[in-house]
């Protein structure tokens, strides 16, 4: 297969913005006296800001009103957009640049696939927009990973088969919604998260470009 996309994930891949995703949920669980753990954290990875309240509150066996929900999503993005007002290029996660660099001669179309509403903001704060020729972030799909709308809307953008696009990705959601579009997926982080990935590596350090695009 002669491979001509590359679809990243941002959150957890490019940049590790999963911290301040956290600790703003923490604070909102503080309102109805719940404690979110590291473990549902990772549960929230890839999971749209909506649908990531609506786990949480389902844990916390909490029923909230439409109104209460909504005014919680806009009080943790308010909380969300303050962590990451400092954001800056030294929080691009180790190795990206360099690989975003060899892709790129290598002549590989290169997209973001997220499903945060944020992406363009971040993007923009850490200098990481430049690199993308297309961005498909949460404003512009209805569904949520591990949907392969984010995926599929990047390759249609880019005029690429799904076929002929990779997708990285640090979320099992992520990894769904990769395969669910007929693409390849490479898993950035732990085996045991990303079981369904084509390959797994722990982070983009010396990475190899030809070596990993290689299926
Ligand atoms: C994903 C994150 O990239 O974006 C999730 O992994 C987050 O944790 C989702 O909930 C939505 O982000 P935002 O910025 O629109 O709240
Ligand atoms: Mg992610």
């Amino acid at each position: 297969m002669n491979y001509k996309a590359c679809l990243f994930d941002l959150d957890g891949v490019l940049v590790d913005t999963a911290i301040y995703h956290f600790q703003a949920w923490k604070n909102l669980g503080k309102k109805f006296n719940y404690e979110l753990t590291e473990e549902q954290n990772e549960q929230l990875k890839g999971v749209s800001r909506v649908e990531s309240l609506n786990k949480i509150l389902a844990w916390a066996n909490y029923t909230a009103s439409e109104t209460q929900k909504n005014a919680w999503l806009v009080e943790k993005n308010e909380e969300y957009l303050r962590l990451i007002s400092n954001m800056n290029p030294s929080e691009i996660l180790p190795g990206v640049i360099d690989f975003l660099t060899q892709i790129k001669a290598l002549g590989y179309q290169i997209a973001l696939g997220s499903a945060s509403k944020n992406a363009e903001i971040i993007l923009e704060k850490t200098g990481l927009i430049s690199w993308f020729d297309l961005i498909i972030d949460g404003n512009k799909v209805s569904q949520s990973k591990p949907d392969p709308e984010v995926f599929l809307k990047g390759a249609e953008g880019l005029g690429v088969a799904p076929e002929a696009c990779i997708v990285f990705e640090d979320a099992q959601a992520g990894v769904e919604a990769a395969k669910a579009g007929n693409m390849r997926a490479i898993g950035i982080g732990e085996a045991e998260t990303l079981a369904l990935a084509d390959k797994i590596i722990p982070n983009f350090v010396g990475v190899n470009a030809v070596d990993l695009l290689q299926f």
